[in-house]
């Protein structure tokens, strides 16, 4: 569905109203395309504390985006990554505000600011409170930058461990995702996969099967994985069908007609693969929409059992039966309704809060038994025939309440998904909102 009115605010007309108004004033996201794959400009890396984090350069380098230590003259920064790390105590806090305060305002437009910093400690709370200090900061930025630009916090020990987060973050395939925390501490990609150390194709000789792919976000996030790289299975009900075997032929993929609550789904997707299975997408997902107290049984039980019953039937089956293969990864698909609440709601957000319940307690364990990594996307308001179902004023509230001031696209969600299923993140529920003030 087309925003008329992010249209209307870049003609003459409505730049003049929207700035007499004082509206919103979106600017279009630079998102990721062939012939555009970088962001452009170059990148300005900062540290702030006393401790660099080693090999944080070299990972820079390699995300192509060309890092400057000094001043770039009148170039504009197209990415700023600050090296928090180090910021052990309240007092070394100020750095944060000398490194970039002289900076913000260059930024490009849709650029980039990330920011790395520490776990915070359970044993030293000074060390903690400075760390959590730049999350407030992060979040608080990202709601001023504008011009769609975005800031994330990423908490790591280790260079090498982010760089595939850094990868993500420091491209166009980031557009809508912005004023979060990501933690990357406890996994690295799998260095056997044979796509991991060409970019173009990461996924290379992997097998992904993505649920409710015949449309909408699963239909993007098949295209992206095939783009990757991946072997696709696209899964759907087989009412479905024609669009499935559309969506299968234009990844190069195959079809899987399958209600994914039938009581045997996983055995039909073991069986329909062999050969075993990398990258497991949980994308199918419904709303029956009521307050609770207009609410039948027959609005709750089937969003419960599609949104998070069979998430946990077939997860626990493909991980027991073998066929998620080691090194692999699961990506579910929660909702910022999950993580905020949402009025009419309360069947899809228990649904989906269920989801982040689920990510955060099997994703340790599933790595460690199974070296296989488990996050979930939470998508804000994304333009598809779910959202556009949505009644008019509702829509344009969804729309515009968020950071960037826009929706966000299918693409935006399949792209975090793409990055999840590289194996280098666990245990993460990362928002796909432009900040929305939904859930923040
Ligand atoms: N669109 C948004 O703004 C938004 C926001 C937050 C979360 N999400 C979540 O993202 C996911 C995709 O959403 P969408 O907007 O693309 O929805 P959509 O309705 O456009 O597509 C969902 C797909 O899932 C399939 N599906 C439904 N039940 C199924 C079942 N039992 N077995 C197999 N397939 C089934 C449908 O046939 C459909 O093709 C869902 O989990 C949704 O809850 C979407």
């Amino acid at each position: 569905m087309a925003d008329r009115y992010l249209t209307f605010t870049r003609t003459a007309p409505g730049r003049f109203l929207t700035r007499r108004l004082g509206l919103p004033r979106p600017v279009p996201l630079r998102r990721w395309s062939p012939e555009h794959p970088a962001l452009d400009g170059p990148l300005l890396h900062l540290t702030a504390g006393d401790v660099p984090l080693p090999g944080l350069h070299e990972v820079l380098v390699r995300t192509g985006l060309a890092p400057h230590t000094g001043p770039l003259g009148t170039r504009r920064p197209a990415a700023v990554v600050l090296d928090a790390t180090g910021v052990a105590t309240v007092t070394a806090l100020v750095d944060v505000h000398a490194t970039l305060h002289p900076v913000v305002r260059s930024i490009a437009d849709c650029g980039r600011v990330v920011v790395l910093g520490a776990p915070p400690s359970p044993a030293d709370h000074h060390q903690a409170a400075a760390q959590q200090a730049l999350d407030g900061f992060v979040r608080s930025l990202a709601k001023e930058l504008g011009r769609g630009r975005t800031a994330t916090l990423v908490r790591t020990t280790s260079a090498a461990a982010a760089e595939t987060t850094l990868r993500f973050l420091l491209s166009p395939k980031s557009a809508y995702v912005n004023g979060q925390t990501v933690e990357v501490t406890h996994a690295a990609p799998d260095e056997h996969a044979p796509g991991i150390h060409d970019p173009a194709r990461p996924l290379a000789g992997r097998t992904a099967l993505v649920t409710g792919a015949a449309r909408g976000i699963g239909e993007a996030v098949a295209r992206v994985l095939a783009r990757d790289g991946a072997h696709v299975v696209a899964l759907d009900v087989p009412a479905a069908r024609t669009d499935l075997v559309r969506v299968a032929a234009r990844v190069g993929g195959e079809p899987l007609a399958l209600d994914i609550t039938a009581d045997d789904a996983g055995e039909r997707i073991a069986a329909a693969l062999p050969d075993g299975l990398d990258v497991l997408v949980h994308n199918a997902g419904i709303t029956r929409d009521r307050r609770l107290a207009n609410m039948a049984a027959d609005r709750w039980s089937p969003v419960i059992d599609v949104n998070l019953g069979s998430v946990l039937r077939t997860t626990d089956f493909l991980l027991k039966s073998g066929t998620l293969r080691r090194g692999g990864s699961v990506v579910a698909t929660a909702s910022i309704a999950g993580l905020a609440g949402n009025a009419g709601q309360t069947n899809y957000a228990a649904s989906k809060a269920g989801v982040a319940g689920l990510v955060r307690s099997l994703a340790p364990r599933a790595l460690g038994e199974h070296g296989i990594t488990v996050n979930a996307v939470a998508p804000g308001f994304i333009e598809t025939r779910m959202t556009a179902a949505v009644p008019l004023l509702i829509r344009e509230a969804g729309r515009r309440l968020n950071s960037l001031a826009q929706a966000g696209q299918p693409v935006d969600v399949a792209e975090t998904v793409a990055w999840l299923a590289l194996g280098g993140v666990n245990g993460q529920v990362v928002r796909v909102c432009g900040q929305s003030l939904l859930g923040a």
